[in-house]
């Protein structure tokens, strides 16, 4: 893993599914209430895989799996009043549509979002955000790029780095 030395970006190789697992994890570790983390990439890229980690680091006891017909799916954290929202876009076409499923009310309330294909709703997202861009390399490997948005995701990525290498 070779971290770039940029303020508001972190980027690196996971070379497992379970490393990415891992990395969501311990990003899950940083995360309050209110926060939103927005998913960009391609189909099988590893956006599910990285929220599953992050349900795993959060306490989220049920399995996470691709939320496929419903938009939403929602976890109780234990000894939290808020919740973990995994919200999949992949069935939206663009922020209108999404509006009209009450997207925004989950966006600006309390519980904690992930989103895939967060992409799709650009105008409709809060400004600070975590935004993650997946790629694909090979069969194992996936290039994660995290940039920060807003003093909060700054300072957040800035204690991940130093968690997660050292820098
Ligand atoms: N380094 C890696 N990180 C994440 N996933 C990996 C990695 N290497 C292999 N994989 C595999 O790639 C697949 C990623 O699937 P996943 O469902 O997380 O993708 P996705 O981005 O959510 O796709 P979709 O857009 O279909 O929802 C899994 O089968 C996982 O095991
Ligand atoms: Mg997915």
């Amino acid at each position: 893993m070779t971290p770039i030395l940029t303020a508001n970006i972190v980027d690196f190789i996971s070379h497992s599914a379970e490393q990415t697992q891992r990395i969501g994890e311990r990003l899950a570790r940083l995360l309050e209430s209110g926060d939103v983390i927005c998913l960009e990439g391609d189909l099988g890229a590893g956006k599910t895989c990285l929220t599953q980690g992050i349900g795993r680091g959060l306490g989220v006891q049920s399995a996470i799996t691709s939320p496929t017909f419903i938009i939403v799916n929602e976890y109780p954290l234990p000894d939290r009043s808020h919740k973990l929202y995994h919200i999949d876009l992949y069935r939206v076409q663009n922020a209108a549509e999404a509006c009209s499923t009450g997207l925004e009310d989950i966006l600006f309330g309390n519980g904690t979002c992930v989103i895939e294909w967060a992409e799709r709703v650009r105008e409709i997202l809060p400004d600070n955000r975590l935004w993650v861009t997946l790629r694909y390399v090979d069969e194992t490997k996936r290039e994660l790029h995290f940039e920060a948005r807003g003093a909060r995701f700054e300072a957040l990525l800035q204690r991940f780095r130093q968690e997660a290498f050292g820098i």
